[in-house]
């Protein structure tokens, strides 16, 4: 087979055979489907050579562990999906849900053949199919490596991760000239779909890599972390090495409880060194979501982040959440949760927007899950947000508190302006009568007591624990097996 390699560096992108190469581990591919072509006639089709049908489909191994992938070949009418191209697609993905593994798509396509007409819907139709069987079963990865366009993004949005890379990515339902027409605006496609909207603004993509290189290298890393289909036992494994802090935990929080901090410092000194691999790091900013291990198990973290809008959960923060929190369920990755949380986001945008609809799903998601579920709260655990991030009340396991934790309906402020407006107003010293009331509410409310008291609170433990009690605790639930089964067929998650 004679590829032409020149036609896509010229643009600035790999083959798709060499993205092949560059991501399998070397010498394991086995294509198949090698001999397909196209299956119509008319608008010239019948002249065009399309070899493999414009897309290399087979499998291989990654990490020396077994994948299947397809690989579209823009230099072959486009990498347009025509009858045969989509049945190779769905085809490996339905047998890499029979041989349980990994499927990893790289997309390079003018999207449907429009030579083919139905032919090429009928393609994505099946292909969707299977992206949904396959979902929650084996992890399928997308990577955009060119043009995505129209339909065909639903592939990709169906999938676990998808992947864009700065310069060549390019994913949109409908292009600029469509957009003109519709709604006059004009812009650009990296506008409308470049590798900075996806991993910024829409939360399509969980990752954003520079170059083509570090993407495959992101992928094997990303496969050494997750288990390679429902029921792999490889999360399972851990030992008893380094379990102390190497780091004095307090260190890391500001003194005063107003100020704020990076919890990915938190984090960093938590799990095993380097191992943290974050999820969407530049979308909602102010939820952390990753992948990680704690002394060899393989754990999913979500936490707040204080350093972005004071880690308040708003919408685009709940489905970021609620999302891996589910995929850490589907997939048994014990869930370790860091709350410091000051509420729901407040605010006319959001309320309109339907902040209730998406908060909902992490309330949602956390009660669902089975899986191990420890939380600690680290600092501030208030109002709704208490609840939703892992409480005992949602299933959590185990819910541990700093001394610095505060657990409240709210802030003080907010809480004396509520419950004191007429005796503030009437006091001769407003603000003196103001300023006991909040010390009484923190004294009373800004601490783990009560919480600890009620059983809210498994233990209030010494932050330089943290990293070892966590151990124990996903160690002593490793195999663990919930008792909850009510006979329906699904629920309905606020979507
Ligand atoms: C057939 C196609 C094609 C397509 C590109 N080609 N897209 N052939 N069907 N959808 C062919 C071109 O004719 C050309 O052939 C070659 O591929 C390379 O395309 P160029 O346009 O020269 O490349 P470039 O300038 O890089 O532009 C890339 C592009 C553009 C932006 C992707 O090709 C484009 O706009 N294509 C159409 C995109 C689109 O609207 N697709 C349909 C979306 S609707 P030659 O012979 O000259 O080399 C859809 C519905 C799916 O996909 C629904 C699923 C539910």
């Amino acid at each position: 087979m004679r590829y032409n390699y020149e036609k896509q560096h010229r643009k600035g992108k790999l083959h798709a055979m060499e993205r092949i190469q560059a991501l399998l581990d070397e010498g394991t591919f086995v294509e198949i489907g090698s001999l397909a072509s196209h299956a119509r006639e008319g608008f010239g089709i019948e002249q065009a050579v399309t070899p493999y049908d414009g897309v290399i489909t087979g499998f291989g191994e990654v990490n020396g562990r077994k994948v299947g992938i397809y690989s579209q070949d823009f230099t072959i009418l486009g990498g347009s999906l025509g009858k045969q191209h989509g049945a190779k697609i769905a085809g490996i993905i339905r047998l890499c849900i029979e041989a349980r593994c990994p499927v990893i798509g790289i997309n390079d396509s003018g999207g449907a053949r429009i030579q083919e007409g139905v032919h090429s819907l009928a393609g994505y139709g099946d292909i969707f199919y299977y992206n949904t069987l396959a979902s929650g079963y084996i992890p399928q990865i997308s990577i955009i490596a060119g043009p995505c366009a129209g339909g065909a993004v639903y592939s990709p949005g169906l999938t676990d991760f998808v992947y864009v890379i700065d310069g060549i990515s390019n994913m949109f339902v409908t292009g600029p000239k469509v957009v003109k027409g519709v709604t006059n605006e004009v812009v650009t496609t990296e506008q409308l779909g470049g590798a900075a909207v996806h991993s910024t603004d829409s939360g399509v993509a969980h990752f954003r890599c520079r170059d083509e290189k570090e993407t495959y290298n992101h992928v094997r890393k990303l496969l050494s972390l997750v288990p390679h289909y429902y029921g792999d036992n490889q999360a399972k494994k851990y030992d008893y090495r380094a379990l102390e802090n190497e780091q004095k935990m307090l260190d890391l929080l500001p003194e005063k409880s107003n100020r704020t901090y990076d919890m990915k410092n938190i984090i960093n000194a938590l799990l095993d060194k380097g191992s943290f691999l974050e999820i969407q790091e530049q979308f909602a900013k102010n939820a952390i979501v990753g992948l990680g291990t704690l002394s060899g198990i393989n754990v999913g973290i979500v936490a707040n982040q204080p350093y972005h809008m004071a880690g308040v959960i708003d919408i685009d923060a709940s489905d970021k959440i609620a999302r891996f929190v589910r995929y850490c369920d589907a997939f048994e990755i014990p869930l370790v949760t860091l709350t410091d949380v000051p509420g729901f986001m407040p605010g006319l945008q959001q309320e309109t927007r339907g902040i209730i609809r998406h908060g909902s799903k992490v309330l949602y998601a956390y009660s669902e899950s089975t899986v191990p579920k420890v939380n600690v709260i680290i600092r501030k655990a208030y109002g709704g947000a208490y609840i939703a991030m892992c409480s005992k009340h949602l299933g959590a396991d185990f819910v541990y508190a700093w001394p610095t934790a505060e657990i409240a309906v709210m802030g003080a402020e907010g809480a004396i302006d509520i419950l004191y407006h007429r005796e503030i107003k009437a006091a001769a010293d407003p603000e003196k009568f103001k300023e006991e009331k909040i010390k009484s509410y923190n004294e009373m409310f800004l601490n783990p007591n009560i919480a600890a008291e009620c059983g809210y609170i498994d233990e209030v433990i010494d932050p330089d624990d943290t990293r070892k009690i966590l151990f124990q605790s996903l160690a002593l639930l490793i195999h663990k097996k919930s008792t909850r089964r009510l006979q329906k067929k699904h629920g309905n998650i606020p979507l």
